[in-house]
């Protein structure tokens, strides 16, 4: 059920593919991305979750689940299978999901401060990623998600035009690769657009593959939390290796790997949290 409307989302030409960024932010935050309150001070309204797809999408897919299934499968539990399906259908590797897991009785959005930000270094990074039992390896490989999908320009335009707060277009991440810059720049005409949407894997942003690697070596990652994996010899070890292309199985292995312990991040179990009816209101 889950796969087929997966399946018909990514034929859609106007597809939107947020729902597997939002597991892909951190999975130990599936399920928090979900939930609204009247208040507007839900997860999914606060800033790292402002640029997230997908929701309609999230919704219907739970539907369709609780029409056949109700008061059984969590929200965890579905976008978890949304992003292995995503990931699947765009060519990369399968696994089975731990399922079980409960969704969280609260929404509260300053608990998405624990998502990284785009402009996050490497040791912003691994602080967030450890605070959730995941490690430089995982942050590596999990981090080429980015071989699927798009982003706006505003995740990234600091880099293009106010890298240092002066607001000017020689303003830039001089770790950026320029040809890179330039093409980027020729996509996002300015600091304030936020509507433009850029291939973050230029020319095959719909096939899971090892490509991520190529442009974060070239320094084409897009974000500053891509070219953060160059400034630390493992990781750059890890983009460098993969960056051949030699060994697809091997990091798909890892990717696998890297999903199921970061959706086995402190998980609600037995009792725990409850089981929402929808993904985007509280039940009580
Ligand atoms: C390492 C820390 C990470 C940061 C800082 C980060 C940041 C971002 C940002 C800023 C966007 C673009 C949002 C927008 O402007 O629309 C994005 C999109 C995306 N991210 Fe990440 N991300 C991270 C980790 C991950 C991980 C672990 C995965 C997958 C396992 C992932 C998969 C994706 C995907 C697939 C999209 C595209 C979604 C779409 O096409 O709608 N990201 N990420």
């Amino acid at each position: 059920m889950v796969r087929a409307a997966v399946t018909s989302a990514l034929a859609s030409p106007g597809r939107s593919s947020g729902c597997t960024s939002t597991t892909a932010s951190s999975e130990g935050a599936t399920a928090r991305f979900c939930w609204t309150r009247p208040n507007k001070t839900a997860e999914k309204d606060a800033q790292p979750n402002q640029t997230l797809r997908g929701f309609g999408f999230v919704e219907r897919v739970k539907a369709a689940v609780e029409k056949a299934c109700p008061d059984t499968v969590s929200c965890a539990d579905v976008l978890a299978l949304i992003a292995r399906d995503a990931v699947w259908l765009s060519k990369g590797p399968f696994w089975e999901v731990p399922l079980g897991r409960r969704d969280g009785s609260v929404s509260i959005s300053n608990e998405t401060d624990a998502l990284p930000p785009p402009t996050s270094n490497f040791t912003v990074l691994t602080q967030l990623f450890a605070a959730v039992n995941l490690d430089a390896k995982d942050l590596v490989v999990l981090s080429a998600g980015h071989t699927i999908g798009t982003s706006h320009c505003f995740s990234f335009s600091d880099r293009l035009y106010n890298f240092t707060g002066m607001e000017n277009p020689s303003d830039i991440d001089p770790t950026l690769e320029p040809q890179y810059m330039m093409r980027l720049k020729s996509k996002c005409a300015s600091l304030n657009d936020n509507t433009t949407l850029v291939e973050m894997d230029p020319g095959s942003f719909k096939t899971f593959d090892t490509d991520y690697f190529k442009l974060v070596s070239k320094r084409r990652g897009l974000f500053h939390s891509d070219g953060a994996l160059l400034t630390d010899p493992f990781t750059r070890a890890y983009v460098q290796r993969h960056a051949t292309g030699a060994f697809k199985d091997e990091f798909f292995a890892d990717f696998a790997a890297s999903m199921i312990k970061m959706g086995n991040a402190n998980p609600l179990t037995g009792s725990q949290g409850e089981i929402r009816k929808k993904c985007n209101v509280v039940n009580h």
